[in-house]
Order: structure tokens, then sequence, then C-alpha cells
């Protein structure tokens, strides 16, 4: 019979993490909710936006029921029908997606290689006098590298500025929070990012009638809640009571989750500095991420496949790039973008030579030290913990 190696740690990509004692509050809570009979747009959901605009120090905040739609808001406020729309070639695809969805035509630009968010000089190309907006992205949770170039670049050039943040809840730049530096800020409350609402989303805006036509897009398109008159082609993307009970208890432990995740990125730094091979993501100077992601580059030297599944073997997993495969490669989008002209190859890059390590509320001392130790016997060097 196979001898089956059991790993003496498994540790997953990601995990979400509700600490008990939230679990039992939640459950009375759960029961009021069920009590009211009120399951959508109650007060709940009025208390997550409030609380979630006054940790990003935003005015107001617009809760959806997923990152996808806060984005397509964000667009169909902005008005991109017809318009151009320049998104980074490395991002989800709902970034993209949800500019074809509000009738927009996609500009790919590439990316910088610090921070892998758009490239402010390939985005500035491609502006032209049909460009609506421009989206930056803040990969695994660090700002982008390029985001106050490209909110001047936006001023000059009477372009709205999208922040995509939903990877960066809590990240910030020079002390204001992410999200609230574009005219529109989206988030998304997935189960895999930093903090959820089992699904999720959240639009934060500069102009408050971007929140109150937002507000028309979430219920069907009715201009006031209540009755059945429909000024906008609008969407069920109401966010429920149950979602905004989680994403309340949630956000409360932001702050916490994220300096547990520094804590962790901090033994991965110290590790990696022996390790030459394999050389951590830059944080720009003013920058706090919120650690989404542990983004590490790999030389090309560096076989990733085979890291990974050796890795797994150990019990460790590298699995959620961020991402293998850039939006100008994805069969949805092909004859579907413009740029690209000279190619995407700071994108191309990045997505064939980078993983993430494992970091969650819950990877422990221990395990990071693991993970390090583990990949430097992959790497061929020993390290003792
Ligand atoms: C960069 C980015 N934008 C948008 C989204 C969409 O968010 P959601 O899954 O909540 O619709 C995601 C989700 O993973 C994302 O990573």
């Amino acid at each position: 019979m196979e001898d089956l190696k059991v790993p003496e740690r498994v540790i997953p990509a990601a995990q979400i993490h509700f600490p008990e004692e939230d679990i039992v509050a939640m459950q009375s809570e759960f029961a009021d909710i069920l009590r009211t009979g009120q399951l959508v747009l109650g007060e709940r959901t009025k208390i997550f936006e409030r609380e979630f605009a006054d940790y990003l120090g935003a005015d107001k905040a617009l809760a959806v029921n997923s990152g996808t739609s806060a984005l397509e808001i964000a667009m169909r406020c902005i008005g991109v029908e017809g318009k151009n729309v320049i998104v980074p070639a490395n991002t989800f695809y709902a970034t993209a997606g949800a500019v074809l969805h509000a009738g927009g035509n996609l500009k790919f630009g590439d990316i910088e290689s610090e921070t892998f968010g758009l490239d402010s000089e390939n985005a500035s190309r491609l502006i032209d006098e049909n460009t609506a907006a421009i989206v930056v992205v803040h990969i695994g949770g660090t700002p982008s590298r390029d985001l106050m170039k490209l909110r001047q670049l936006c001023d000059e050039r009477g372009i709205k500025l999208i922040e995509d943040s939903a990877h960066a809840h809590g990240s910030s730049v020079n002390g204001q929070k992410v999200g609230t530096i574009g005219d529109v800020g989206t988030f998304s409350f997935f189960p895999t990012k930093v903090v959820t609402s089992g699904e999720g989303g959240m639009v934060v805006a500069k102009d408050p009638r971007v929140i109150e036509e937002g507000r028309i897009y979430r219920d069907q398109g009715k201009a006031s809640g209540g009755r059945n008159f429909h000024t906008h082609q609008g969407y069920a993307w109401r966010m429920s009571e149950i979602h905004a009970l989680l994403g309340i208890s949630q956000l409360r432990r932001l702050d916490e989750f994220i300096d547990h995740r520094k804590m962790i990125a901090r033994i991965y730094d110290d590790g990696l500095n022996g390790l030459p091979d394999l050389s951590p993501a830059v944080i720009p100077a003013g920058s706090e991420s919120n650690y989404y992601k542990y983004v590490v580059n790999l030389r090309p030297s560096i076989n990733r496949e085979l890291l990974k599944a050796k890795m797994k073997e150990l019990g460790v997993s590298l699995s959620g790039e961020v991402y293998a495969d850039g939006l100008h490669s994805q069969p949805v989008f092909q004859n579907k973008f413009e740029g690209g002209e000279n190619g995407f190859p700071n994108a191309d890059h990045f997505c064939a030579n980078h993983i993430c390590l494992p970091v969650s509320a819950v990877v422990s001392e221990e395990d990071a030290k693991y993970v390090i130790e583990k990949l430097y016997e992959f790497c061929g060097y020993s390290k003792t913990r």
C-alpha cells in the first residue's frame, strides 16, 4: 500500500474568521431580524452603511449585494454608456465585466511592476476625448503605487476615477483610506476577503448624487423606496438584513484582523530576506496594506507549479494568485477591448511569476514560520525555526 504522508500542518491560502463570541452575539440578533420580519433594507443595512462610511472617513455609503453590483453602480452613475473606460489588464473579471454590462467600451492598460496596479503613463496614453473613467485596482490590498498620479491625471483631463477596492478594506495612503480618493470607491464582502458579509458590496462616492442614484439602481430603479414608480432600468441589488448583520460584526473586527495580518506579514518579510529567488512585493512609503494577500515575486528560474505542488504536499496552500491570467488573455474579452498595442509585458510577467503566501485572521505565528521553513527547504537552503 502507498505510504500516505500526513502533513505536519494544514494551512489554507485564505480563511474567513468569525470569533466565537461574535457568533453567539449574532444568534440573538438574527432572531431579532426574523421577529421584525424586515429582511431587506432595514435598520441593519443602515447601520452597516453608516459604520462603513465612518470607518473610511466617507460621507455616505451604499450597501449592495456584491462588489460586482457596486462596480456596475459606479459605471452607471458616472454614465459610461458609449464611452471608454480604462481598466488594468491585471484584475478580476468583474472590474471589466461591469464596464461592458453598463454599455461602456473597454480599454486595457498595462500595470506597473511595484504594486501591480494600473500604470499611470500607460493609462495617460489611452485617454481620448471619449474617455469617461479610469479604474484603479488595489491588488492584494496594497494601495496602487500610481493612485495619486491617476487622481491628478483624471482631474486634469476631466475624467472620473473609480477605485475598485474589493481587496483593500482599511488600506490607506498618507492616512487616507483607499476608496475615498477616487470619485467612486467600491468594495466586496465576498467570503475570501479580509471581512465578509457572506455576499455583499459597498459604494462610497465624493458626489452624494452617486449614492442617491445608486440607491435607485439597487432597488429595481424605483425613484422612491416603496412605490412602484420606476425611473431607471434598475436591478435587484439589495443587501439583505442577514448579510448586513454579518457585515457589521466583521467590520468591527477589521482593524484587529489587519493587525494580525501585519504581524504575519512581518514574519514573511523577515524570512524571505534570506531567499533571493523570492522577493516580497513592495509597499510604497506612506502606504499601509491590509495584507489581503501577501504577494511574492518569483525569479523566473522558480517553477511555480512545482513549488505550489510541493508546498501543497506539505500542507501549505499557495492557491489564489492575483491573478494568474490577465484579462487580455481571457476568452470572454477577446475582440471586446482596445489597448495593448505593445502587449501587456508587465501584466504578463507578474501573472506568470508570483505566488501569494497564506494570510488570514487565523494563520498563526507558528504557521507562518512553518511556511518560511518549507520555502527554504524547497529553495535548497536550511532555516531553523
Ligand atoms: C478586484 C475585484 N473586483 C471586484 C470583485 C467582485 O466582488 P464580488 O465577488 O463581491 O462580486 C472582486 C471579487 O473577488 C475582486 O477581486
